[in-house]
């Protein structure tokens, strides 16, 4: 598993300029001192640059993006248009999927783009209604997975990826009814079903790869189901919607995983 977490702050089409730009300093200001987080901010696109002026230091990422280079895309902005401003862009968001009507085709070719580009890609990918998996073997939960909406949605968007590609890749596993809804995953549910999501990736990429590409939950996560998913060990961050939007609630969320991460290495030094 990676040894540091990743955590995301999806604010969608939120905050006016003086907002974002308080939410970002506040967060900034309360993680400062966290070890062995990432903490990455994804405004509204007209947000990137005046917040990336203001502080140099920030990681940014885009909420989507387009994969053609340039040219007639009314209201679309390109992958090159980013550089320098935002490292991260989140890929296949199930509302992406949901409102816009985009698929896994479209998923792909912006996850070429991404890549083509040397960005971060956050795939993000997901299951319409919980997955029947309780009292299953991981053999039994891995099957299931495979050939459910999501395991389809996991095939479809990485199709053409090189094992180099895989490795830089950031996976972003969101149960489709727990985003937005207040009814999160359990910690224990979305660690099967990361599990699973692993040894399918195994097969496609190796082993290594499986054990090191980054994979986070998202959905309905606040301060106080944050712990749930940092005490899973192969869960290696979240993708935070609703309580990204607050300071407070945020920085608690990415203190859960730097505490949780803390007890891990002091365990491995004593075992
Ligand atoms: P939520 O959103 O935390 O508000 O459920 C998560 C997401 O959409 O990435």
């Amino acid at each position: 598993m990676a040894r540091e977490s990743y955590i995301l702050a999806n604010w969608k089409m939120n905050t006016t300029l003086s907002e974002a730009m308080v939410l970002v300093s506040g967060v900034l200001r309360k993680t400062e001192d966290l070890e062995k987080v990432n903490i990455v901010f994804f405004p509204p696109y007209i947000w990137l640059v005046p917040i990336k002026e203001q502080y140099r230091h920030a990681a940014l990422g885009a909420q989507n993006v387009w994969w053609h280079p340039s040219g007639p895309y009314t209201g679309e902005i390109a992958v090159n248009m980013l550089k320098g401003i935002a490292k991260y862009v989140i890929v296949g968001h199930s509302e992406r999927r949901s409102i816009f009507g985009e698929d896994d085709a479209t998923v792909n070719a912006k996850l070429h783009a991404v890549l083509d580009a040397h960005l971060v890609p956050v795939l993000a990918i997901g299951e319409e209604a919980p997955l029947k998996i309780e009292h299953l073997s991981d053999a039994e939960i891995e099957r299931h997975v495979a050939s459910s909406r999501l395991g389809k949605a996991l095939d479809g968007s990485t199709r053409g990826l090189t094992n180099n590609e895989w490795g830089k890749l950031i996976i972003a596993y969101e149960p489709v009814w727990a985003i937005g809804t207040g009814r999160n995953a359990t910690g224990s549910y979305s660690a099967n079903v990361i599990r699973a999501l692993r040894r399918i990736i195994a097969k496609k990429t190796n082993k290594d790869i499986a054990t090191e590409i980054p994979i986070l939950y998202g959905g309905s996560v606040t301060r106080h189901s944050a712990a749930e998913f940092a005490d899973q060990s192969t869960i290696d961050g979240v993708l935070v919607g609703g309580a990204s939007l607050k300071v407070a609630d945020f920085s608690a969320i990415a203190e859960a995983f730097a505490e949780a991460q803390k007890r891990r290495d002091k365990k491995n030094e004593i075992s």
